[in-house]
Formats: C-alpha cells, structure tokens, sequence
C-alpha cells in the first residue's frame, strides 16, 4: 500500500513539481544522487574507484518523448565515455575479449534506460542509439548493462538486447526477480560470458505478472540467484538485502564460484558501509551512481523501497520549516 502510493507519485508530474522546488529536495536527492552534472559523476565517481569499487554510471531520464531528447541523451553517454577516458578512469587497452570472464570486470561501465534513448518511440530509434553508447564503450575499454523498466517494456528490452549482445556480446542484461516470467528469463540469459544483473524489481506491477508479497518476491530471487550462479554467465547480484547477499556468498562457494567470477551491485548512498565491506572481503563490488537533473522518478522509487528513506525526506522537510 505504502510503497504503491509513493510508486503512483512517481508518475505524477504535479507531484513532482511540489517535491522539485522543496528547498529540502536538494539535501535529499544528494545522498542518492551524485549530482547534476557529468563532472559530478566523476568525481562520485573517481571517489568510489580509490576505495576499491567498481562503478556503474546512469545519466538519469526516462520519459523522452522527442527524437531530439532521444539523441540529447545518447550524446550525454558519449560524452561521458569521453571524459571517463581522458580522466583515466577507463582505457582502451583494459578491455579484454568480449564476453569472457575477465571482460566481466571492467572497473567502470555505463548503465542505460532504452526509454530515455526513445524506446516509446521507436525500437530502432532506442537499438541504434544504444549501439552507438556500446560501440564507444567498447572502443574506450569499458562496457554497457542495460537497465529494466516496466514491465510493458521487457519483451522489447530483452530483444535490443539481443540484437546489442550480437555485436557486444558484453552487454549486460537486469532481470526483475518480481516478475513470474524471471526464472524462464534466466535459464534464457544465463548462457558463457552472460552479464546478468538480478534486481528485485522497482516498479508498481500488477498481480497478473509480478508476485506481490516481499517473501514471494525472496524466494523468487533465491530460485534465479541459483539458476544463474549454476549457470557458465557472470551473475551480478544486484540488492541492499542482508539474507540474498549471504545467501549469494553461499551460493558462489556451493557452485564453487570464486570472487572474481560474479559481483555484488548496490545502489550509491545504500548500505556504503556494506560496500566497502563486502569489497574488503575481497568480493568484485559495484556501485550504481546515477546523475542528472531527471532525478524525481529515481529518487521516488528509493522513497517507496524504504520507510526509512520516506522517514529521513519527511524529518529533513520538518527541519526546513
Ligand atoms: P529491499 O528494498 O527489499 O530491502 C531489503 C533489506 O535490505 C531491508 O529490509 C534492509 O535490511 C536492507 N536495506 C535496504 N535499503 C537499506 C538502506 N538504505 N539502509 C540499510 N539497509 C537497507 N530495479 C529495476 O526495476 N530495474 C533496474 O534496472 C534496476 N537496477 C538496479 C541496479 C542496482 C545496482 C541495484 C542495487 C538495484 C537496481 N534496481 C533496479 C532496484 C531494485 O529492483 C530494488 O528496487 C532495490 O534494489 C531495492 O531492493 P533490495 O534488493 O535492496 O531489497
């Protein structure tokens, strides 16, 4: 119910005028956001790389409506490429054969929402923008995970997907444990060299396809978690939740999967100490930092995972007044 209300608020585009222009917003999106610009992203960034983790980058936006916005967001991917490069954060001769085991660690890579390069446009117009962000990625040394959104658009995800992996068989793939259909997804997915990011899920979902109690959605992720640890992929377990990553820790050494060949993914301002916890333990460990000014649908869904991130915007609001 909670978390319903706050996803429904998501989509609200006079919601999201009110929470915008709150003086408190700022404070708020700070500790989930690394900021509004590409240099932001950097410095978050160059930050996390000198604690010992790995870093995934996601330039915000999803709801572009335009062909323009579409190119706009490609661009911003390219020019982040770029400064990622001339940073020496990632280089071109780090990259190792696409697909294989070491390739899967690249220290820095990008993550990319298909609708914010036009999916509900087109599908063409989200493929070739997408290849062009994994053509500069590769050419740079680095690689590409796509992300997933709801669930009206996982069939269409999966098939740009499909057609990225046959020239950048590297690029990685999330798959939602909420789904029913996940389990079927990852037997598909959980080929040699597959990068699969397991997520709970994000997004309100109706009942006809996602489970809807949290032990339900557990035990799903538990079933895929062993599908893909089992599998010959490179499994990237994707949660802030104590129980799935010591059940993952389990499961690598019950499949006889050193840490090297998966990695753990939280999301940046999440359980930092975890991260680095996790990394000191000598797990591959990367953190999602998003950045952007598209920053309310993002920050709403970390809202609606949590009580306790609800609780820390609403004191920080009531220390404003
Ligand atoms: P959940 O939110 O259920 O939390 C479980 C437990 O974790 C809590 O009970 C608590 O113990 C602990 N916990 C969680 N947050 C905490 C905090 N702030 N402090 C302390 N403890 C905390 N989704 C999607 O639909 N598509 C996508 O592409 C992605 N991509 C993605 C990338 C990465 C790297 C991550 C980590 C997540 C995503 N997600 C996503 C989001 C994902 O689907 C999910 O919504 C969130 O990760 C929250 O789910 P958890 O697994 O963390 O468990």
């Amino acid at each position: 119910m909670f978390r319903s209300v706050i996803l429904a608020a998501a989509r609200s585009s006079r919601v999201e005028r009110i929470v915008e222009t709150a003086p408190v917003a700022r404070d708020v999106v700070r500790r989930f956001v690394a900021g509004n610009g590409c240099d932001d992203a950097m410095r978050a960034t160059r930050e996390l790389v000198d604690q010992g983790l790995c870093v995934s980058i996601d330039h915000l936006g999803e709801d572009t409506l335009t062909a323009d916005q579409a190119a706009a967001a490609k661009d911003e991917y390219l020019r982040l490429l770029k400064a990622l490069t001339d940073a020496g954060l990632i280089r071109p001769d780090a990259g190792s054969a696409p697909g294989s085991r070491s390739a899967a660690a690249a220290t820095v890579e990008v993550s990319v929402k298909l609708s914010a390069l036009g999916l509900l446009l087109a599908e063409d117009l989200a493929y070739e923008h997408a290849h062009a962000i994994c053509a500069a990625a590769a050419a740079a040394g680095s690689m590409v995970t796509i992300d997933m959104e709801d669930h009206e658009t996982t069939d269409q995800t999966l098939d740009v997907l499909t057609r990225l992996r046959a020239d950048f068989p590297e690029t990685g793939a999330v798959l939602q444990a909420y789904l029913r259909r996940t389990e079927g997804d990852c037997r598909e997915l959980a080929t040699e060299g597959s990068r699969v990011r397991l997520c709970k899920g994000a997004y309100a979902e109706p009942e006809s396809v996602a489970f809807q109690s949290a032990a339900e959605v557990d035990r799903s992720y538990v079933r895929c978690l062993n599908i893909l640890m089992s599998g010959p992929g490179y499994p990237m377990v994707a949660t802030h939740d104590p129980r799935l990553i010591a059940i993952a820790e389990d499961r690598a050494k019950w499949f006889d999967r050193p840490p090297g060949q998966f990695e753990f993914q939280l999301l940046y301002g999440v359980r930092p100490d975890e991260q680095l916890r996790l990394a000191g333990n000598g797990y591959t460990v990367r953190s999602y930092v998003p950045y952007g000014t598209q920053w309310y649908a993002y920050l709403m869904r970390r809202l609606a995972e949590r009580p306790a991130n609800l609780a820390f915007f609403l004191r920080a609001l009531k220390s404003r007044k």
